[in-house]
């Protein structure tokens, strides 16, 4: 009887009837579980994916939501957490429960889930560990990485000094950064006109910057219908692709020249590693593991650091009083005989903490790095089962109004005490915290201290004579400074 009702049925009727079916489908199929984190209601089949993954509509999302609250990106569901109170009980207090990294389908084409950065379990825990162990010991208890630094500064301060005119520091200062961590990975550092690694080191930034767009995110909502899809996501496979290309080349090299009783860099210790690990494939030492790991340090190391100094130069030319302040200190701490060393810093109080305000209000990394739930897990009082995807929102934790006196303003002032000494805040968290910190952090405070006290010693810095500076930046995978001009004056 059903059956001939269904074959009288015009064409409109089972279109009808068909949508019909796959919303209940798709309702059914995305209940929440109970006290799971509210958030804007999903449309049926696509989610929120009207809703821009940038950290300011995350930030007003969670003033109507709270600090708990979730979107759905197709069948993806995403925990959105903010405040300096909930990214600490994240990431701090309940110190296992997400220490895990999600299947972002946009970085995983590349990454596939090894490597440091976007892996997780045990082959997360055994290629950390050794990142961390040669990261120390190519920087040989820091002292090496201070000299490396201050080899770099020099020929910052030469190309900087060739510089006629109004310039834009920002690929300086990318190979400049990415030199330190190059040093430890492929044992070398590039030449400023390098060309063949200046492409590299642009079509890095591209990547980057693409990353943070609607059109790339959506990929992550449906990977099977873009991959087909021109767009963006296209144009990051496509860089990606070549940085591989060259770190390959860079392997390829190490293989060749390889001498076991003598390991040169990180590169060097990691075949060495392969031959130690054969027993055991789960810890995943093998070619494309270190490919990828390659490209963790390289890509970490590089952006973040680049862009945090940039942010730095910036400032300084927005805020001309400040320059001269940390000038005369750098002046009257170490003068203009020799280079600003790692000994000085506990005497420059003011200039860590413009270089820490530097972080805080520059927020270069805004909603660091996906984890996921790696367990059932409760948080603020909601739901959040094994499986999850969370985003902490540093940027919020480094504006929170209820643990920064003025967030909106760039304050030294935040960290000096009555004194005038240098003071820790517990919401200084721009490396983030817990299990998954970053890797890089003693590396990149020392990168900031030298390379920012270096150039403000040699250089005082003025924007290009009719260019307004915008204190907006450019969201991307990382919040960048928009690309500016800068004048130097040789001090
Ligand atoms: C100012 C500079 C830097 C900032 C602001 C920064 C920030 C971050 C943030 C927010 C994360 C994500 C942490 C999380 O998932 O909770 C991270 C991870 C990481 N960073 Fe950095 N970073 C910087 C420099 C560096 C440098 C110089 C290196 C070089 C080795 C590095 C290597 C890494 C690695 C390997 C990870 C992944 C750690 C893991 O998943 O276990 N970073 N960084």
């Amino acid at each position: 009887m059903i059956l001939q009702y269904l074959l009288y049925l015009d064409c409109k009727s089972w279109l009808v009837g068909i949508f019909l079916l796959l919303l209940l489908i798709d309702i059914f199929k995305n209940k929440c579980p109970p006290s799971f984190p509210p958030g804007p209601r999903p449309l049926p089949f696509l989610g929120n994916i009207f809703t821009g993954l940038d950290f300011k509509t995350i930030d007003k999302l969670a003033e109507e939501y709270g600090d708990v609250f979730s979107l759905r990106w197709g069948s993806e569901r995403t925990v959105f957490i903010s405040g300096y109170k909930m990214v600490k009980e994240a990431l701090l207090t309940q110190l296992d429960s997400f220490a895990d990294r999600p299947i972002v389908p946009l970085f995983h084409k590349i990454f596939k889930g090894l490597g440091v950065a976007l892996s997780s379990g045990y082959l997360w825990k055994m290629q950390r560990k050794f990142a961390n162990i040669h990261l120390r010991q190519f920087g040989e208890a820091k002292k090496k990485f201070e000299q490396s630094i201050q080899q770099e500064n020099v020929f910052l301060r030469e190309a900087f000094k060739e510089e006629t005119g109004p310039f834009d520091p920002q690929f300086y200062l990318n190979n400049a950064v990415s030199n330190i961590i190059s040093a430890v990975v492929f044992g070398r550092r590039f030449e400023y006109h390098n060309e063949r690694f200046l492409t590299i080191l642009h079509l890095d930034s591209e990547a980057i910057l693409l990353a943070g767009s609607v059109r790339a995110q959506l990929y992550n909502a449906f990977p099977q219908l873009f991959d087909y899809l021109p767009g963006p996501h296209q144009k990051i496979f496509n860089n990606y692709g070549k940085i591989v290309e060259f770190i390959k080349d860079e392997i390829k090299k190490h293989i060749e020249d390889f001498d076991p009783s003598n390991p040169q860099d990180f590169i060097d210790a990691y075949l060495l590693e392969m031959e130690k690990k054969q027993s055991d494939p789960e810890a995943g030492f093998n070619i494309e593991t270190l490919v990828v790991a390659t490209l963790d340090m390289f890509e970490a190391g590089t952006e973040t650091s680049a862009t945090t100094i940039r942010w730095g130069l910036v400032f300084m030319m927005k805020y001309p009083e400040i320059q001269e302040k940390v000038q005369e200190e750098i002046d009257r701490v170490i003068g203009h005989s020799r280079q600003p060393s790692m000994a000085d810093k506990p005497s420059m109080p003011y200039t860590e903490a413009v270089v820490h305000e530097i972080q805080r209000v520059g927020n270069a990394v805004p909603l660091g790095f996906p984890k996921k739930a790696s367990k059932d897990t409760m948080l603020g009082g909601f739901f959040i089962p094994k499986g999850t995807t969370i985003i902490t929102n540093l940027s919020s934790v480094l504006n929170d109004k209820n643990e920064w006196e003025t967030p909106s303003t760039f304050n030294p002032g935040h960290f000096l005490d009555e004194q005038g000494q240098f003071r820790k805040r517990d919401a200084f968290l721009p490396f983030s915290a817990g299990k998954r910190v970053c890797l890089g952090e003693q590396l990149a405070r020392m990168e900031l201290f030298l390379f920012f006290t270096f150039l403000l010693q040699n250089f005082t810095f003025s924007p290009a004579p009719g260019e307004e500076l915008s204190l907006e930046g450019q969201l991307g995978f990382t919040y960048a400074p928009i690309p500016y001009r800068m004048c130097v004056t040789p001090r």
